[in-house]
């Protein structure tokens, strides 16, 4: 299938009510920040070809961490900020000529969905739209644009609630920020905002009235969830995202087949990938992208940040940090231990308290240790990457490796132990 789709992600706003130096869109849930997981949503879908992401406070900031993790996305600054309306039009010369479609949405509602997206983009083609509004009921809504309709039910406009009336807004349908735009015949409406309103600001969602009063069909379709449309402008709204997102992870895992002794303690990040039939034990915390195979025992008190793939029947035990790390079947590493940027084989031991030691502190650098199928760790040892211990060897308890060592060979490095007979006694 072609893409055919672009998006422009709204993300210039300052976030005042953060109380932050770092970007509102740069702020994280389980280490990916907000704007990432929009990006994602909205990539997963197959259907975009370029995403547009608008920039204005702490705009360099922002940039970086677009251009640092997204190839098909470009940053469009927007300064001053004039209003939603005046964010999506900076994306107009980019799309001059453009025949697709365009997904306009905000970039802090880390809980929107793909599969919502394409539920979405389907419903609007399926009935020949030229504009579709993400909408959502609230029971008690604040803040929120409402959806407005005619007598006939019909999309007539979206009113912002400083600019409504009672009646509007006692309306319970809201607008989430999400649009679809058939880009060739509602683009011309961005050449006709104003900003007469409470908040004389160029308003995004002037584009409904517009693209009605030109003939064209608008509609708005309601989400099943709507969480989805969390959008976060607080400390407090970015906890409660993240306990949102949290549950929703943990329940899909349950569903799946994997065992979590407390859902209520454990975290576990969406691009984690877990087989049935793994256990996960109370206060473990999985950050970042992973993959744990079949059969693995992972906690209590683990911790998993990123980069880490697990075979089957592999054991990651209490006080275990793992990262960037690949491990093969039914090896152990069972107690008070540190596994970075390794690659450990299968049936391998980790002695307690084995640390695996991996970065330069003075020249900023990260090392490689690899530890082949069979060998294994005595306790309190150390391993100066990079390095690598061969199949079947071993170092003894307290050993720091910093050469390889051979297949089948014992590594140690230890002072010898001096016994002074009496000593105690001596000194009474
Ligand atoms: C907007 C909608 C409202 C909707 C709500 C959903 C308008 C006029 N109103 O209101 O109907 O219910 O979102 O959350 O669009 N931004 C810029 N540049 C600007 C202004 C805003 O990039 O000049 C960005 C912000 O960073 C933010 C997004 O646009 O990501 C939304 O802006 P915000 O001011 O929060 O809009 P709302 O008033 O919440
Ligand atoms: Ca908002």
């Amino acid at each position: 299938m072609e893409k055919n789709v672009k998006s422009i992600i709204l993300a210039a706003g300052k976030g005042t009510r953060m109380k932050s130096e770092t970007p509102k869109v740069l702020h994280k849930i389980f280490n990916k920040e907000l704007l990432g997981y929009v990006l994602d949503e909205v990539n997963k879908t197959g259907e975009i070809s370029e995403n547009f992401v608008i920039v204005g406070h702490k705009a360099e900031e922002v940039e970086k961490f677009v251009e640092n993790h997204y190839e098909n996305a470009k940053c469009l600054l927007q300064s001053p900020q004039l209003g939603t309306g005046h964010a999506a039009f900076q994306a107009y010369e980019d799309l001059k000529g453009f025949e697709g479609e365009v997904i306009i949405l905000n970039g802090d509602i880390p809980l929107l969905t793909t599969g919502t997206l394409k539920k979405f983009i389907e419903n609007h083609r399926k009935n020949n739209a030229a504009l579709t509004v993400l909408s959502a009921i609230f029971e008690n809504p604040q803040n929120y644009g409402r959806i407005i309709r005619d007598e006939n039910g019909n999309l007539s406009a979206i009113v912002e609630e400083k600019d409504a009336t009672p009646e509007q807004k006692a309306v319970n349908e809201i607008n989430t920020g999400v649009y679809l735009l058939d880009w060739a015949k509602v683009s011309p409406a961005f050449l006709n905002l104003d900003s007469n309103n409470a908040q004389g600001e160029y308003y995004l969602t002037d584009i409904v009235k517009w693209t009605i009063s030109n003939g064209l069909k608008a509609q708005s379709f309601i989400l099943e969830d709507n969480t989805e449309s969390f959008g976060i402008n607080s400390k407090a709204q970015l906890a409660q995202a993240a306990k949102i997102l949290k549950n929703r992870v943990i329940n899909r895992l349950l569903e799946d087949g994997v065992t979590i002794v407390d859902p209520e303690t454990t975290y576990i990040s969406p691009d984690t990938e877990i087989a049935p039939d793994v256990i996960i034990y109370p206060c473990t915390y999985i950050e970042g992208k992973n993959k744990i195979g079949k059969d693995c025992k992972i906690g209590p008190f683990a911790r998993l940040r990123g980069g880490v793939e697990l075979g089957e029947g592999v054991k990651i035990g209490n006080f275990v940090e793992i990262k960037n790390s690949k491990i093969k079947n039914h090896t152990n590493v069972s107690h008070l231990s540190y596994v970075g940027d390794s690659e450990l084989g299968s049936n391998v031991n980790i002695g307690a308290g084995t640390i695996t030691a991996n970065y330069n502190h003075a020249t900023k650098e990260k090392f490689c240790t690899k530890i082949n199928d069979g060998a294994s760790t005595g306790s309190n040892s150390v391993l100066v990457a990079p390095v690598e211990l061969g199949e079947n060897a071993s170092i003894g308890a307290g050993t720091v490796v910093s050469k390889d060592i051979p297949a089948f060979a014992l590594g140690l490095t230890r002072a010898p132990l001096k016994i002074f007979a009496d000593w105690f006694k001596k000194s009474k």
